[in-house]
């Protein structure tokens, strides 16, 4: 049976690690790392996301701004709203949660965003800047995934191969150049890969972003595999009126073959958050040309 691997337990160490960070910040050098949350719209999962988001920021130290908006916003309203935070000195990471209304042009408003406050890493600037191997600000999700993968690896994911299924701007693109900076051998997979599940019985490190409750089998699964479910479905449990959250992959089955493996929920969820906190300081330090704090260490 697999290791579990407990997502929420090492996201709670970065929290910590960041809270002293930020304490260090906001104490010694006078900065308060600030992160302002654009919510268009009534999307349940989106509200919730953005309340867990405001909580974790404000647990750790750092300011936060939530900007409710209404469901009809103008692109105008909202390009306005972008600007105002990016010449803001309070704030110091922008993110606007998605998806957004079908009126809206998602790529223009996320590309309004100044890179340097672009904290999920979906600008132009920081995708170019991570697929060219430089200095980017990287999406909160791919992030806490290889975070976790250094955890399992001690840090030694050099010449592992590492199957990526999804090849999504959010997950598995980024989630591919992370691997390749870490000297991993990538395939990215997606919905018209031939013999799917041979490519990722040859994965030593298997990662499910396709959005499909149960896509990835156990009997896909290497034995002895690293697998990270990047999925949150949320499906009806059968003979009930209840429902559950699942991941991409059939935990059950593939547990019995990796050797370590992420829980839906309770894995690459709350690293997810995590690494935004981690992004929010990373970008006021950046901003102010000071140094990161040294207890830091990831
Ligand atoms: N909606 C679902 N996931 C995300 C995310 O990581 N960032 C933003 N901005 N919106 C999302």
């Amino acid at each position: 049976m697999a290791i579990i691997i407990d997502g929420k337990a090492l996201a709670a160490g970065l929290r910590q690690q960041v809270k002293v960070a930020v304490e260090e910040l906001t104490h010694k050098r006078n900065l308060r790392p600030g992160l302002a949350v654009i919510l268009v719209g009534h999307h349940p999962p989106s509200q919730v996301y953005v309340r867990n988001k405001a909580k974790q920021t404000t647990e750790v130290g750092m300011a936060s701004f939530t900007h409710e908006l209404d469901e009809s916003v103008s692109q105008y309203e909202l390009l306005s709203l972008v600007t105002k935070l990016n010449q803001d000195e309070k704030v110091h990471g922008i993110l606007v949660q998605l998806p957004l209304p079908s009126h809206i042009d998602t790529n223009a408003v996320i590309n309004a965003i100044d890179p340097q406050k672009d904290v999920d890493g979906f600008t132009v600037t920081n995708a170019g800047l991570l697929a060219t191997g430089q200095n980017a600000l990287v999406p909160c999700t791919p992030l806490g995934c290889l975070l976790m993968l250094r955890h399992v690896y001690d840090h030694s994911l050099s010449g592992r191969h590492a199957v990526v299924v999804g090849r999504s701007n959010i997950v598995g693109k980024p989630m591919a150049s992370l691997l390749l900076r870490e000297n991993c051998t990538v395939s990215v997979a997606h919905s018209r890969t031939e013999n799917l599940p041979a490519l990722c019985a040859s994965a030593d490190i298997l990662v499910a972003a396709v959005g499909r409750p149960h896509f990835i089998q156990g009997d896909w699964v290497r034995q002895g595999a690293t697998v990270i479910d990047v999925g949150i479905n949320r499906i009806s449990i059968p003979n009930s009126n209840k429902t559950k959250l699942v991941g991409d992959v059939d935990f059950d089955t593939a547990a019995r073959l990796a050797a370590a493996i992420t829980p839906v929920p309770g894995g690459v969820g709350p690293m997810t958050i995590a690494c935004l906190l981690i992004n929010s300081l990373t970008a006021c330090c950046r901003i102010n040309d000071t140094t990161i704090p040294s207890n830091l260490s990831f």
